[in-house]
């Protein structure tokens, strides 16, 4: 019997090799092809697995039955404004995923605890550039914006060393050693506690630009900013006049709006910022091929798949 196909855009046609034999591994009964694959008949390919498809190729294959997106958030399939929305478009929600995501927001936290920034800078010069910190892990409340799967594991393991948790979302959470904070109405006061203030929202129209001056204005005097959602949530030009202004103390941001960050933008050589080239969560494409297998069983038995993205909710 010929198997059905999965078609793959995720990390370029070099990447196929890993990506077949972590689909074999997991023993998923799919014929896993290159995306722009010639041979391949538009109507046998039943799954694509894609991170940025080009608009309007979604929409050609007539028996797709499930889109995976092979990163957490899918916003960079969403924007095709041909994407068939009858087709069930799963996140990709692993808990390595989360875990990864946990670590650098933990990373990132201790690092602007520890002020690594100035010590890379001092060690670069070299100078022996002595300075005592004040506030520890106890005394300092993390704010994560989007207590969501990575929020809410980034949350437990921030508490876990320590730090006060706090965290905004649409809807209430209850999450052990987390205040909870929701809604437009809320986000004050979430502001108004964070000493570091952590963005793990998705891409929305509602989310877009909230890293700007109006939102950072309304933080603590002297916090700090790690920005792990999207590019498109910050305006940097406002993130760089916040730091000049001493409002904002130090900032870690992973995401850029134009990626790569070009080489000769300012925020590269900012003494107060570190920039790190969107890897706060990218799981191996063994784990991530084990789990789109484990959801294509899912699917073939008629069960219903978790994680599927919300058209009208945006997430
Ligand atoms: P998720 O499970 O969908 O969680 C999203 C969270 O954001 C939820 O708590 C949701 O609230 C909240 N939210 C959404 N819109 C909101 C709004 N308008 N106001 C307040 N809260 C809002 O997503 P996830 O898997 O945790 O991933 C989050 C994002 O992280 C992804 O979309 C992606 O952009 C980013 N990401 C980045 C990397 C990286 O390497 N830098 C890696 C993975 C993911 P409710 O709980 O009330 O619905
Ligand atoms: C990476 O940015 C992801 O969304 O998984």
């Amino acid at each position: 019997m010929t198997k059905p196909i999965l078609l793959v855009k995720s990390g370029g046609e070099s990447a196929m090799p890993d990506w077949q034999r972590g689909f074999a591994e997991a023993g998923a009964q799919v014929e896993v092809r290159w995306w722009d694959d010639a041979g391949v008949d538009p109507a046998a390919v039943r799954y694509a697995l894609v991170w940025d498809p080009e608009p309007g190729r979604l929409a050609k294959l007539p028996n797709l039955q499930v889109i995976f997106g092979s990163g957490a958030g899918v916003d960079f399939i969403t924007r095709d404004p041909d994407l068939p929305k009858h087709v069930p478009l799963v996140r990709m929600a692993t808990p390595g995923a989360a875990q990864r995501m946990g670590e650098y927001v933990t990373w990132a936290a201790l690092s602007l605890l520890q002020d690594a920034r100035r010590m890379t800078l001092a060690q670069a010069v070299p100078r022996w550039d002595y300075f005592e910190r004040e506030p520890t892990a106890p005394e300092t409340t993390v704010g994560i914006m989007g207590l969501g799967h990575m929020g809410a594991t980034a949350a437990r393991m921030l508490n876990g060393i320590g730090f006060r948790v706090i965290g905004w979302s649409r809807t209430r959470k209850e999450l052990p050693g987390v205040q909870s904070f929701a809604g437009a109405v809320e986000q004050d006061a979430f502001l108004a506690r964070a000493d570091i203030l952590v963005c793990l929202l998705p891409a929305t129209p509602e989310t877009r630009g909230i890293l700007s001056a109006p939102l950072l204005g309304r933080m603590k005097q002297g916090a700090a900013l790690v920005n792990v959602g999207r590019g498109q949530h910050q305006r940097i030009e406002d993130i760089i006049a916040a730091l000049a202004s001493g409002w904002l103390s130090a900032a870690v941001l992973d995401v850029f709006e134009q990626e790569p960050l070009p080489a000769d933008h300012p925020a590269w050589q900012h003494p107060r910022l570190t920039i790190t080239p969107h890897v706060a969560s990218l799981p191996p494409r063994s784990e991530r091929a084990a789990h789109v297998a484990q959801m294509i069983a899912l699917h073939e038995r008629g069960e219903t798949l978790p994680n599927t993205y919300d058209h009208e909710r945006g997430y």
